[in-house]
């Protein structure tokens, strides 16, 4: 059995102030039936990560490939842990976009993530143009294929899938759309990794999931939980996230 997840990209939002949503979810989910995962912006990490406690783990939003050096305003994976994360985001796609990363950086980027005993959230995902001209898939596979190292196992690897066009948009893929794409993810995993793996990874749904939304996305085949960026970072929108994930 996969432990659903619910992972929160607070993405470049929050300063201390939002602390007051850490301690409101914690009071709304003081045993949480999932797994909650919030990312705050590296400034924030440690407060967030003190302030969770044992039911929320905390992960950063990206790390550097090097474990350390001259790299001017770069985080490393141990710099993460030293803070209190548990997991980093790779790959999403603003860091491809606005950072030009590209799969052999996240595989790198999740490589020193792995070493430094963190578990990698590697996103994938099309855009609108690709998926009007029916390549989903084909990107899909070419990105996993990319961007996962070798060896990785189901305890420090989470997929992410996020089209592009579904974030911060409000639009969503059809329910048929995102199981299909999460059923083709399942079996990549499994040819590449073998079923014990492949059946083991957890796989996020994310892009514009929301209260409204999130029973219908949670009972899709291998829709393992959700990666939410806007709807994360108010309790007040997570909470309900969370409640629709434990009841699903
Ligand atoms: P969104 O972002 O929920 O605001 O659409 C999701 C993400 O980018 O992880």
């Amino acid at each position: 059995m996969r432990r659903k997840l619910a992972a929160g990209n607070w993405k470049m939002n929050g300063t201390g102030d939002n602390l007051a949503q850490i301690a409101a979810l914690t009071a709304a989910h003081p045993a949480p039936g999932v797994d909650i995962l919030i990312c705050p912006p590296a400034t924030l990490l440690s407060r967030v990560s003190d302030a969770a406690g044992n039911a929320i783990a905390t992960g950063g939003q990206d790390c550097h490939a090097a474990g350390s050096g001259a790299h001017t305003g770069d985080i490393s994976a141990a710099m993460l842990k030293d803070a209190g994360a548990t997991h980093v985001i790779l790959g999403h796609s603003e860091r491809r976009e606005d950072h030009g990363e590209n799969d052999q950086d996240v595989r790198d980027k999740a490589n020193a993530a792995i070493d430094a005993g963190l578990t990698a959230v590697i996103c994938v995902g099309e855009s609108l143009a690709e998926r009007e001209a029916a390549n989903t898939l084909a990107i899909i596979g070419g990105q996993l294929a990319g961007s996962i190292p070798d060896g990785v196992t189901a305890q420090n690897m989470v997929i992410a899938y996020e089209p592009i066009w579904a974030i911060g948009t409000g639009k969503i893929p059809t329910l048929d759309q995102i199981g299909e794409v999460h059923d083709f993810i399942r079996t990549a995993l499994e040819k590449r990794f073998g079923p014990g793996v492949g059946r083991s990874t957890r796989i996020l749904y994310g892009g514009s999931v929301k209260p409204s939304n999130a029973e219908g996305i949670f009972a899709v085949s291998n829709v393992d939980g959700a990666l939410v960026g806007g709807a994360s970072l108010k309790a007040e929108d997570f909470g309900p996230i969370i409640t629709a994930l434990e009841n699903a």
